[in-house]
């Protein structure tokens, strides 16, 4: 996966999130099983992680698979945890030697244990690459994260008349810099409970492109659209 565009050009967001949309209706249009959809982004996803962080990014945040998602047939949500375990098995030696750290946002229950396992060994891993993270979010939901922290805090005996912002963010699953750019595939127009809190200030990117078909090329036009983008954070002036 390779492309033609100078990114020294352009501005490099920190943080890009992801959300993986259309495996299901890109297989439905050849004609294939759901499942065939998800080989697919399975196999796209593996190219483009490499691609992203080769271009200078920082963060990048997968929406892999939501707390919902459980609610799918038993054999579409069994081959996807077969899928993440291949995922977190085959690429340990590639996050090693591309220097990147893995880590997982979402909760535990009711992921089967294999996948926690290989979730786990990946993490440990990699835990002091420094070329660059990658955050899976799997099984998770937005609000779960907040409410998760919520409670976190209400736990740790914290003044919270003396809390911040920036506090809080230390309790939410990963503590990672705000996203700069979130892009979502098929042509949907929702957050679809997708890192509500660190979204705050995104850039939002929708292209129409089915998620097995989003290579570099489509992630080259993202990263282009994003440099022309005025980000004012609220404010009159731009940044
Ligand atoms: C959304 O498409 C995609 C998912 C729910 C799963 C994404 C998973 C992969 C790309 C597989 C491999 C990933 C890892 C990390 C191993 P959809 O099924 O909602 O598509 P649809 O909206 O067209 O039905």
């Amino acid at each position: 996966m390779d492309s033609n565009v100078d990114y020294s050009r352009l501005k490099i967001p920190t943080h890009v999130a992801i959300i993986v949309d259309g495996n299901g209706r890109w297989a439905k249009e050849r004609g294939m099983s759901r499942l065939k959809g998800h080989d697919a982004g399975f196999d796209n996803l593996r190219e483009l992680v490499r691609y992203i962080m080769s271009r200078g990014i920082k963060v990048l945040s997968l929406y892999v698979f939501s707390t919902e998602n459980f609610k799918r047939a038993k054999e579409e949500v069994g081959h996807l945890m077969d899928l993440f375990i291949l995922m977190y098995k085959k690429e340990l030696k590639t996050f090693m030697k591309d220097n990147i750290k893995v880590v997982f946002s979402g909760r535990d229950e009711p992921l089967p244990k294999s996948v926690i396992k290989a979730r786990d060994k990946l993490v440990e891993a990699t835990k002091n690459n420094t070329g660059g993270i990658v955050n899976f979010c799997m099984n998770y939901g937005g609000r779960a994260e907040i409410m998760d922290a919520v409670k976190k805090i209400a736990h740790s005996g914290v003044d919270v008349d003396r809390l911040t912002d920036e506090d809080f963010r230390h309790y939410l699953y990963q503590d990672l810099p705000d996203i700069d750019l979130m892009i979502r595939t098929s042509g949907e127009l929702r957050l679809s409970n997708f890192l509500l809190w660190q979204n705050s200030y995104a850039e939002f990117y929708f292209p129409k492109t089915k998620f097995p078909d989003f290579h570099a090329e489509d992630f080259d036009q993202a990263i282009i659209e994003y440099t022309s983008r005025d980000r004012r954070f609220g404010g009159i002036k731009n940044n």
